[in-house]
């Protein structure tokens, strides 16, 4: 199968990214045919400091590359580095009714709150739905949040494929049963926008200090707690083995423990975990030019492959001649 998912650079990524996410990219490139990108194009609805812009996909180049994704064996590279994306967004906004993007959460949140939308932000669904129809994608791994937008895509390539004939390859979205929706320091979803996020490359000084901080509830020490509705050990057990989990769990029924001897333990069975992507990233980052080759190999196969279905849809719909 061809998995396909981006991921866009608006800031340095987290916990919650990692487990929400790209794991899940990292685990589809055993078995499948993995094409990951930087969503560089879409992080402009948010990002307008080019400087800024640079750096997070820099970054996420090298925080993607340091986690596992394997470019022996997925293919990664930078979003606006296939210019044939752009192209097949103009050919379905042809076709993208007004009505089915006023609907889409982007756009619609933000209008909700008073704030002026861009058509940049009104679009975004249809340039997601080209990244994803550009390489005859199968399935889509996603958190829930973009599932509304994998329907759009849908939506669009079958009313394109019925106008014009079979061009677009339907893709289905995968939303990965375990993938953890994970709590921040304040309990809440962890998301950069609530500035409650653990980063994953954070300096591991300042990351205990933080989970140190992490909010808990007030309750006697003696109580006995429940392990699934505490957001402290929602986070551990991300981290930890079986019989880590099992060990905490049993301390949680029987009580009499303090919060600060769970937060040590998460700190350091995190930092056990976080150890050897700190050690790739470091090496990775002394070698800027192999970084370089990935991401640009990454494209040119990408854009091989989305050049074809470009023409594809071109052909189809009298562009260019058949
Ligand atoms: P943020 O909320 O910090 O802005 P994004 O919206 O850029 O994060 O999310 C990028 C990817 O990470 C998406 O696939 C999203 O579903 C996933 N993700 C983000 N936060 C979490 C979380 N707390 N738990 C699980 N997945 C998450
Ligand atoms: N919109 C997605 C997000 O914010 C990122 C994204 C862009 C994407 N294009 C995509 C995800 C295509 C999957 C497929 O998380």
């Amino acid at each position: 199968m061809r998995v396909l998912s981006g991921i866009q650079p608006t800031g340095r990524f987290h916990w919650g990214n990692y487990f929400g996410a790209i794991k899940q990219y990292i685990d589809f490139q055993e078995a499948h045919d993995g094409y990951y990108f930087i969503a560089d194009l879409h992080a402009l609805t948010t990002i307008r400091d080019p400087l800024v812009l640079r750096g997070y996909v820099k970054d996420a180049a090298l925080d993607l590359l340091a986690l596992g994704l394997d470019p022996e064996r997925a293919t990664l590279f930078v979003q606006s580095d296939v210019p044939e994306v752009s192209q097949l967004c103009w050919l379905l906004m042809t076709g993208a009714p007004l009505g089915l993007l006023e609907r889409c959460h982007a756009y619609k949140d933000k209008t909700s709150k008073g704030l002026r939308a861009d058509v940049g932000l009104f679009t975004y669904p249809v340039l997601m739905s080209a990244d994803i129809l550009a390489y005859d994608s199968n399935w889509v791994p996603v958190g829930e949040d973009q599932v509304q937008h994998i329907e759009v895509c849908r939506d669009l390539a079958r009313s394109f494929n019925s106008h014009y004939g079979e061009v677009f390859t339907m893709p289905e979205a995968k939303i990965v049963p375990g993938a953890a929706k994970v709590p921040g320091t304040d309990g809440e979803k962890m998301s950069k926008s609530y500035n409650n996020t653990l980063g994953l490359f954070e300096e591991p000084k300042e990351l205990r200090k933080k989970i140190m901080r992490i909010s808990t509830d007030s309750r006697p020490m003696e109580d006995a707690k429940d392990p699934e509705t505490d957001h402290l050990f929602q986070l551990y057990r991300l981290f930890a083995s079986t019989e880590q989990i099992e060990e905490l769990r049993a301390i949680y029924l029987k009580g009499g423990f303090g919060y600060g001897e769970v937060k040590k333990r998460l700190a350091d069975v995190s930092d056990t975990y976080l150890q050897p992507a700190r050690v790739r990233r470091a090496e990775l980052e002394s070698n800027p030019a192999l970084v370089a080759d990935i991401l640009s190999k990454g494209a040119a196969k990408a854009r091989e492959r989305a050049r074809s279905v470009l023409l594809r849809a071109e052909r189809a719909c009298g562009l260019k001649a058949t």
